[in-house]
């Protein structure tokens, strides 16, 4: 097995004041004296949204959202989102069986097509039935999940990357989101006349933003509107952070059964596959940086110094494998590793402090614990679950394949051969 090696990083990063420890970050993701940061791709895309609002600001949409993740949403999205996608697949791998008599497939494909379909729910974009419809949708999706992280992208013109996801999102609001937002402020006007109840509504973000009347903000013509914004971070935040993080649980996996073959049988027993997901996140991160800017001049408790207006460099990526905090082995997989008292199994991966992420119950299942007839198992262990059903083992004459035109630490294709099917 090898060690998990820290991101390459692109060069603006290398004249920021870095931050890579636990406790560094810890400290200054849940201080109030920082606001979030990044280059400018993320003002283009993301001004104003959840992610990049502040104080009062924020926490109000957070309130505003929040019943998004509810527990009952969360077995929704399982139940009648994942699943069905998974059942559907599993059905066309049938009825492709090589020569040899095996069914072979791709995992990155595959979470694609889950997540697109819970994105679209979750954002409120309507119409993303059909197969060609969900994989156009998809397709623009990324093109706008690569635009907000440009700078990580190793084209030699970012701003080319930029100008297609702006092309991209475009076409999202013109095909989909559009369409979208119209119904649902009809169904917020006919809603306050008393005509249908709140129950009655679809609970998505785009209607949570109609029903609290916050639709636009004093854009000048050249910015991308605030609702396309809100609309930008809600789809490429599901979509491309869960399909560049489950690829890594399942060759984790992979690995460690075939060198503890004692383990094999557990692949089936969801607590485990929680363990294991919940290791394999502590060690990738979605993004190989975070930053901040110091909203006043700050002293560390370790004495490092912010000026006011400076932008820094935060690096979970390192600090989640830091021998120090997960012991000597820190850089390696081990789904029975000891947890110290206090931290979350995953370390800083969903964040920390205000700014954490909302999506990580979809992702991780509540509490990480699950019910097998109310959901809550979260995206990961549904879909590991359903692959081991089948026999999942990475395909020996394929290997994965990373990509060759950003910085990401994730996968491009998981070919796996379903060995039961
Ligand atoms: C493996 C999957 C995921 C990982 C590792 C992840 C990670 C993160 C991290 C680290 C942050 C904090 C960013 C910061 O502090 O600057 C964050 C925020 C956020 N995530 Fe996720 N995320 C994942 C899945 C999702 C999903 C499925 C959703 C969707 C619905 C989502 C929606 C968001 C949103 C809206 C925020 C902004 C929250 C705020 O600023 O208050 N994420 N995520």
């Amino acid at each position: 097995m090898q060690p998990v090696q820290d991101p390459a990083l692109p060069d603006f990063v290398h004249s920021l004041q870095r931050f890579d420890t636990y406790a560094e970050i810890e400290e200054i993701k849940k201080s109030r004296d920082f606001v979030n940061a990044g280059a400018d791709e993320r003002t283009i895309f993301l001004e104003d949204t959840l992610i990049m609002a502040e104080g009062q600001r924020h926490d109000e949409l957070k309130r505003l959202f929040a019943p998004l993740m509810s527990r009952q949403a969360l077995a929704y999205y399982e139940l009648q989102l994942i699943e069905p996608v998974i059942r559907k697949s599993i059905a066309e791998w049938m009825s492709k069986r090589d020569a040899d008599g095996l069914v072979r497939t791709d995992l990155v494909p595959l979470i694609h097509a889950v997540l697109t379909r819970i994105s679209a729910r979750v954002t409120g974009a309507d119409g993303v039935d059909t197969p060609e419809r969900t994989e156009v949708f998809r397709d623009l999706v990324l093109d706008v999940s690569a635009a907000t992280t440009a700078s990580y992208s190793s084209a030699s013109d970012p701003a080319g990357v930029i100008r297609k996801g702006r092309e991209s999102l475009q076409r999202l609001v013109d095909d989909f989101l559009q369409v979208s937002l119209d119904r649902r402020k009809d169904l917020a006007a006919r809603h306050s006349a008393g005509e249908i109840p709140a129950e009655d509504l679809p609970r998505d973000m785009l209607m949570s933003l109609c029903l609290a009347d916050d639709l636009s903000h004093p854009d000048d013509a050249e910015k991308i509107p605030y609702i396309w914004r809100q609309s930008a971070l809600f789809l490429t935040g599901s979509i491309k952070t869960t399909s560049h993080t489950l690829p890594h649980v399942f060759i984790h996996i992979d690995e460690w059964v075939k060198e503890h073959p004692e383990d094999r049988e557990k692949l089936t027993d969801s607590e485990w596959l929680h363990r294991a997901a919940a290791e394999s996140f502590r060690l990738h991160q979605t993004t190989p940086a975070r930053f901040r800017k110091a909203a006043r001049d700050i002293e560390l408790s370790n004495g490092r110094r912010i000026a006011k207006g400076e932008m820094i460099a935060l690096h979970p990526a390192v600090a989640n494998v830091s021998d120090e905090v997960f012991g000597p082995d820190g850089r390696y997989f081990n789904p029975y590793r000891a947890i110290p008292d206090g931290m979350r199994p995953w370390g800083l991966t969903f964040g920390m402090g205000s700014h954490s992420c909302i999506g990580q119950n979809l992702v991780t299942g509540i509490q990480n614990k699950g019910d097998e007839k109310h959901g809550t198992h979260g995206t990961a262990v549904r879909l590991l679950r359903a692959m081991y059903e089948l026999g999942a083992e990475l395909d020996p004459d394929n290997p994965p394949r990373r990509p060759d035109d950003n910085l990401h630490d994730t996968w491009e294709s998981v070919p796996v051969v379903l060995r039961n099917a």
